[in-house]
């Protein structure tokens, strides 16, 4: 209450000066919806392939909060009738914005405070079948060997207009009825229960019970030929099933299970039941056609079909964990996200950072999952990614504004989930975990059926912190500020005075600096304490713009640590002489130094050293200690780093030669206990160690790992052997990439994908497809992506494309040319192809590659926009192959390499031609 809401600031501030900081994008405050009355009808040649348009009308409720006559709302279909109730008024010169999808309907009389009025819009949309937005159309091929087709919806975040003319923005929240038409064979289903069903002439009239309130984009139906699978109530009276297309009814299971024990499981962590949200049931369906990975409607959750199906023979273990932490994910947004919403999508980490977090720390709660060890999982997988983007120059803070639909759909990025969950859990350690869920109790509470701003989550967790665990005389508002309204995060450099260690921070960045500072929660271990790294509560505050002494600590050869289980947001250096102790443990006894706390101390060294705080050789020689490491977290986090050197040095230097050899030095210890042939899956975190370490080992050359690819494959090929689904991506890639006969093996596998439906089999498939360096196949492979009839999905083209560019420099050079060619071909067929120049660019490495990228930049007219994004990518390859070139001559004397045969001086130079070249292309 002491701080103003930040977005009230700004907008007041913004109608003072006549500037809209949301650009025109958002509605007046004078309308708001109560009820949405829709009707919508699908005739039955939209489910023969033939028609992809419909007929909708709604009645829209709503009051007024001045009295006005123009009413503004959303709108993305082709309205034929617009009449406002009670007055009867015919309104036929309503306007509409096609940028920002604005529909204004004047009026002819005044409306007034306090009185219900409603709009009713008669109107046809249009189903998409290329985006998988708004209401879309979905198919697949049945056992029958017949294409059937579907509707469902996405929403989030602006395209429920797309359905029905709507006030498209969170904060309105109203009650939707929904009556649906459609032929009587298929089956409808929505966010609540079926009220009604009437069959007349051939068709089905649905009417499904009225919804609590809520936002627009929450709102999902679908029309299909699914079958479901019951799981057990969740509630007494709260149905719970899992339905898709009928052919995979026998791999809907786990997500039945699993689905009713997470939903009792959150519903018992957040005090608050399932039940009493009356949204009335829960189904969960797999959708052929799938954008994102899932979508949590309220009481409609859809998915990916590998984000919910299993199968026992085909769907790995990394996988099966995936559909249970994506239920998990999407379960929690029924609390955060549908019950209390963003108020307004500059703060999508109010929804995803807690979805992100609950992912992986309610599943702790389940019994039969504690093997997962999630939140060990939790730092490798998105506390590490975090840290990856918000040390770029260009990163945004969680609370940074967005206005039109494509900064809103940027929103949806690592910031706000992987950042935001990472918060959190450091909110939870300082706050003390009791205090943080109690915290959460109340604010769902306080704010069921309402929107939020992140004042109002720090406002009840303030109340939660005891002054004990906040730095003295400082409040919880203050020490959450730069977190949440600031981009990036900190590095703390802890050096040696006699017995005392120093503490420091500057923002961690990979070029640049700025003055960005926090009041940091610091815990550290020192090699005398008991109970070494279990206890996460803070030590000490670090704050802003002052160093922080912890007084005589360090015994001769003592060591120290900073941030136990990495449980805060911030990364570590040491000086010299607190690097040459932790190596002296490392290099000794690494199991004193808890698993988490290495990955922390590998994955930082890496990071150190890719942002110049310190040498690589000064890297290699902290991670020598992995000859003995066989732990899946420091190796996860050290191939992350190592992957990151090898794609800046490319494939066939001396150097990146050696640095290979190193890598697959260091795995000896850990490639020990894994072996390609003889799977066994009871340690779940040994079967992801498997196939994180294997699938490097492969790729490097690893002699083991190739031949047993090869034998394993050739007993696929002629039945006698079957490949483990654990290992099977990895038997594929690198039969492919290490094969004597790629013909036969590639149109091999390529026959599989074309008779195969099983979602992770597919993705198995067309990963591996890329992994061979025969130019003949991989255009082969491209052409395909972008040939409708190849029966490839849209979804999976990002992925088909990065097997491609990322498995070798082959690829990554048929991929560019492909592209460049093709590009105005390829950028119609998927709107995702915008991002491959720069994903494709980003991997260069060579002068030549270069060129090509220059010349193909010279080949656009001078204003467009595949123009402004090359050359876009061409500054960021300038700034990489700068930095090969400053790292160079300290990794070849690394590596016993002559400084005569480096090449960095001769890349910058070409770099300035090119450069002049340029100029005088324009
Ligand atoms: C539509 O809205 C955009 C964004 O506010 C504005 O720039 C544009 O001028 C509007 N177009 C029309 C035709 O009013
Ligand atoms: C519908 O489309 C199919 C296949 O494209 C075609 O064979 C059929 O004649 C079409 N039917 C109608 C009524 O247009
Ligand atoms: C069209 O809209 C204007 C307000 O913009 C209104 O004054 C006028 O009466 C309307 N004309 C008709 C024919 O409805
Ligand atoms: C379940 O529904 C029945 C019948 O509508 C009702 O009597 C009962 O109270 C409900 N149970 C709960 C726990 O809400
Ligand atoms: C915090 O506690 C104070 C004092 O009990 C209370 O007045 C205030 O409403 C609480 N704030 C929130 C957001 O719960
Ligand atoms: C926070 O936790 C402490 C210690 O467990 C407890 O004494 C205190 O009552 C808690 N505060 C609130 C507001 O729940
Ligand atoms: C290091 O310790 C010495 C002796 O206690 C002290 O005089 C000096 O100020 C300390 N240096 C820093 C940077 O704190
Ligand atoms: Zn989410």
């Amino acid at each position: 209450m002491r701080h103003l809401p930040l977005v009230t600031l700004t907008l007041l501030l913004g109608t003072v000066k006549g500037t809209d900081p949301y650009k025109g994008y958002r509605l007046p405050d004078t309308q708001i919806p109560s009820k949405y009355e829709i009707d919508l009808s699908l005739s039955d040649t939209v489910f023969k392939g033939n028609e992809t348009f419909f007929n909708g009308s709604v009645m829209i409720t709503f009051q007024v909060t001045e009295n006005t006559n123009e009413i503004k709302l959303h709108s993305a279909v082709t309205i034929h009738n617009v009449k406002l109730l009670p007055t009867n008024e015919i309104i036929l010169n309503h306007t509409s914005n096609s940028t920002t999808e604005i529909l204004t309907i004047p009026l002819t009389t005044t409306l007034n405070i306090s009185t219900n009025y409603a709009l009713a819009i008669q109107y046809t949309g249009q189903l998409d079948t290329s985006n998988m937005l708004g209401f879309y159309r979905s198919q697949y091929v049945d056992s029958a060997g017949t294409t059937q087709y579907l509707v469902t919806t996405q929403f989030e975040s602006t395209n429920a207009r797309k359905a029905f003319p709507c006030f498209d923005e969170p904060k309105y929240k109203a009650t939707y009825v929904l009556t649906i038409t459609y032929p009587k064979d298929l089956q409808a289903i929505s966010n609540t229960p079926i009220n009604s069903d009437v069959t007349r002439d051939g068709y089905k009239t649905t009417i499904f019970t009225e919804t609590p309130l809520m936002s627009t984009y929450l709102v999902a139906f679908t029309v299909s030929g699914f079958s479901c699978t019951s799981g057990e109530n969740i509630d007494t009276n709260v149905t719970h099933q899992v339905c898709s297309r009928p052919e995979t009814a026998s791999d809907r299971n786990l997500a039945a299970e699993y689905g009713t024990k997470i939903m009792n499981a959150l519903e018992e962590h957040f005090g608050y039941k399932y039940q009493n949200m009356n949204i009335g049931k829960m189904d969960q369906l797999a959708i052929p056609d799938f954008d994102a990975g899932a979508m949590e409607n309220w009481g409609m959750v859809t998915y990916k079909e590998s984000a919910l199906l299993y199968n026992m023979n085909h769907t790995p273990n990394l996988m099966k964990q995936r559909v249970i932490a994506v239920i998990a994910h999407e379960f929690t947004h029924m609390w955060f996200g549908n019950l209390v919403t963003l108020d307004w999508w500059d703060y999508t980490f109010l929804n995803e950072g807690f979805a992100r977090y609950f992912q992986y720390f309610i599943l702790t709660k389940i019994p039969e999952l504690v093997g997962y060890e999630m939140n060990e999982q939790f730092v490798i997988e998105q506390q590490q990614t975090a840290f990856l983007v918000d040390a770029s120059t260009s990163s945004d803070s969680l609370t940074s504004k967005a206005a039109t639909p494509s900064e809103i759909s940027s929103k949806f990025g690592s910031i706000s989930y992987n950042k935001g969950a990472s918060i959190i859990r450091m909110l939870a350690s300082f706050m003390g975990s009791d205090n943080f869920t109690n915290s959460l109790k109340q604010y769902l509470s306080q704010n069921a059926y309402a929107t939020s701003v992140p004042e109002k989550l720090w406002n009840v967790m303030s109340n939660y912190t005891l002054s004990d665990n906040l730095p003295s005389n400082v409040s919880f508002l203050e020490v959450i500020d730069n977190w949440s309204n600031k981009a990036g995060f900190p590095l703390i450099t802890a050096s040696k005075n006699g017995t005392d260690v120093i503490l420091t921070q500057k923002r961690f960045l990979y070029f640049d600096t700025d003055n960005t500072q926090w009041y940091v929660p610091i815990s550290y271990t020192l090699s005398k304490d008991e109970n070494k790294f279990e206890n996460i509560s803070t030590n000490i505050w670090l704050q802003p713009n002052t160093t922080q002494v912890i007084k005589n600590v360090l015994g001769s050869n003592e060591w120290i640590i900073l941030n136990n289980k990495a449980s805060a947001y911030y990364r570590v250096n040491y000086d010299t002489s607190l690097w040459e102790r932790i190596r002296m443990v490392l290099n000794s006894n690494h199991t004193l130094i808890d698993k988490i706390n290495r990955a922390q101390i590998v994955d930082d060294t890496l990071n150190l050293a890719r942002s110049n705080e310190i040498r690589y050789s000064e890297a290699f020689q902290t991670l020598d200690y992995l000859r003995n490491e066989t732990c899946y977290y420091p190796w996860y986090s050290a191939i992350e780093g190592f992957n990151y050197l090898l794609m800046r040095l490319g494939e066939n230097s001396v150097l990146s030669n050696r640095v290979k050899s190193r890598i697959l030095y260091l795995m000896a210890s850990v490639k020990k206990n894994l072996s390609l042939s003889d799977v066994t899956d009871e340690e779940h975190i040994h079967t992801l160690k498997l196939q994180k370490v294997m699938a490097v080992a492969c790729k490097l050359g690893d002699e083991n790992c190739v031949r047993v690819s090869k034998e394993r494959f050739l007993g696929y090929k002629n039945g006698s052997v079957s490949i483990d689904k654990n290992v099977r991506s990895i038997v594929y890639c690198n039969a492919l990439r290490y094969s004597d006969d790629i013909e036969s093996d590639w149109e091999y596998l390529w026959n599989r994908l074309s008779e195969t439906s099983q979602a992770n089999e597919i993705s198995n498939l067309i990963t591996a497809l890329g992994c061979t360096d025969s130019t003949k196949y991989l255009r082969y492979y491209l052409e395909q992506s972008v040939n409708a009839s190849s029966g490839i999905r849209i979804q999976d083209l990002p992925q088909l494309w990065a097997s491609v560019y990322s498995s070798s420099t082959k690829g990554l050079e048929v991929a560019f040319d492909f592209l460049s060619e093709n590009h105005s071909q390829i950028y119609a067929y998927f709107s995702k192809a915008s991002s491959l120049l720069p994903a494709i660019v980003e991997r260069f490495t060579s002068d030549a590659q270069l060129q090509k990228l220059q010349t193909f930049i010279n080949r656009q007219s001078t204003n467009s926009s595949i123009r402004a994004t090359a050359e876009g990518a061409l500054d960021k390859a300038r700034i990489n192959f700068k930095w090969v070139s400053d790292k160079k001559e300290d990794l070849e004397r690394h590596f016993g390499i002559s400084s005569a045969s480096s090449s960095g001086i001769t890349i910058y130079t070409m770099l300035s031609s090119i450069v002049i070249l340029m100029v005088f292309f324009n």
